[in-house]
């Protein structure tokens, strides 16, 4: 099993230099489920043990994956997460909760006979299924047969690590690029789904094996926004907000969110462009600049909600946007959250980077240490 490595950064420059290798990153269970935007775990690590203390609690309010739930978990600081996607926390709960699973509870999963005995039901399901025109139906019929399975035989946490398990396979079942963001067509051939199913489940299993028992993880499902925590109840936020129309995560999940039967509301989503689509001013570069302004007053509202529940003298380190033009206007994501902050009495106190590379700086990333004052 892969060991948390000793920090590498040179952070006495105050300055991250090194890309860290995807390899580095794959320790404990921050690789049990692919999460696009996850943080380098390296990074929240550093964080978390140079701001606080065995047993602190720490907070992500957009903890997408957990990375940060699960970095506390390894120093031995307790936890909440939340995040408005439900698979986010459906992920990071099983990547902080240790659980076993008895030899009965292994063999009923992972031993499923492909000449199954409701074939005619599942076809059925095949057919209902939103998006089976993206499978080969040797494919989706496992897969569809592994979900009734876990849904029928598991409850609570070995429920939702079984649900981890085969959403974290799905897209590569699919004639789907697994590897791209976006949904990028791929023609591939029937495969071994019940297969590749057990070795991910014994995989994980194992996985789990890392985490510690003496603190707890809690996810809410809560509106970074509105986070249902008393005041001056966290030590610590570490965070990597979502950033202006970068990434989706709505349409990113819609395969994984189509098998568990739920629904994204997209109004509840920071940095997913609202104005374009109806809304709000008539030109292009207006609809976009009031996008932009939305975005800022929503990260308010957040910074506002970090504030409340951090104790006095707490910090918050997050990761924002490089400086980006969006219509020929540059955005110092940085600093304008540097400003807004200080209206809620967070006060920068810090600055570190994370460049793709030494030679390219201008794609770095920055990483904000706030305190509340
Ligand atoms: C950059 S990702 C976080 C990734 C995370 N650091 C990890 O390692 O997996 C940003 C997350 O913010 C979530 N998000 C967007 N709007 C939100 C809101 N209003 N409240 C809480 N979470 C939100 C998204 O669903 C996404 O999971």
């Amino acid at each position: 099993m892969p060991q948390k490595p000793k920090s590498k950064f040179n952070m006495s420059k105050k300055t991250i230099f090194r890309r860290i290798g995807e390899e580095e990153t794959n320790y404990a269970t921050h690789h049990l489920y692919r999460y696009p935007g996850q943080f380098v775990p390296q990074i929240p690590g550093f964080l978390i043990e140079k701001f606080s203390k065995k047993y602190d609690v720490v907070l992500d309010p957009f903890c997408g994956s957990g990375t940060t739930l699960v970095e506390a978990n390894l120093l031995h600081r307790n936890s909440y997460g939340t995040d408005v996607h439900p698979i986010a926390r459906l992920v990071t709960k099983v990547k902080t909760r240790k659980i076993s699973m008895s030899n009965d509870e292994l063999i009923t999963i992972t031993n499923i006979n492909p000449d199954f005995d409701d074939f005619d039901e599942i076809a059925e399901e095949c057919k209902k299924f939103e998006y089976s025109y993206l499978f080969n139906r040797e494919n989706l019929m496992p897969l569809l047969k592994l979900r009734k399975e876990i849904y029928e035989n598991y409850t609570d946490d070995i429920r939702n690590f079984l649900l981890v398990c085969l959403l974290s396979i799905v897209k590569s079942c699919a004639n789907i690029d697994e590897h791209k963001v976006r949904i990028v067509r791929e023609k591939k051939d029937a495969i071994n789904v019940f297969e590749i199913f057990k070795q991910t489940v014994r995989v994980n299993l194992k996985k789990l094996a890392s985490l510690n028992t003496d603190v707890f993880a809690e996810v809410l499902n809560c509106n970074a926004k509105k986070i249902s925590l008393d005041n001056n109840t966290v030590d610590l936020v570490v965070t990597s907000p979502p950033y202006l129309n970068a990434l989706n995560y709505i349409k990113i999940h819609h395969i994984e969110m189509a098998l568990l039967n739920e629904r994204a509301d997209e109004k509840n989503y920071i940095g997913v462009d609202k104005v374009t689509d109806g809304t709000g001013s008539s030109s292009d570069a207006g609809k976009k600049l009031m996008a932009i302004e939305i975005y800022f007053k929503d990260m308010e509202n957040a910074i506002s909600e970090i504030s409340r529940v951090l104790k006095s003298s707490g910090v918050c380190g997050m990761i924002v946007d490089k400086d980006r033009k969006i219509k020929n206007v540059r955005f110092k994501f940085a600093s304008e959250l540097i400003e807004r902050a200080k209206n809620y009495n967070m006060v920068l106190e810090d600055k570190f980077y994370r460049y793709a590379t030494k030679e390219n700086k201008s794609e770095g990333e920055r990483i904000l240490v706030f305190r509340k004052i």
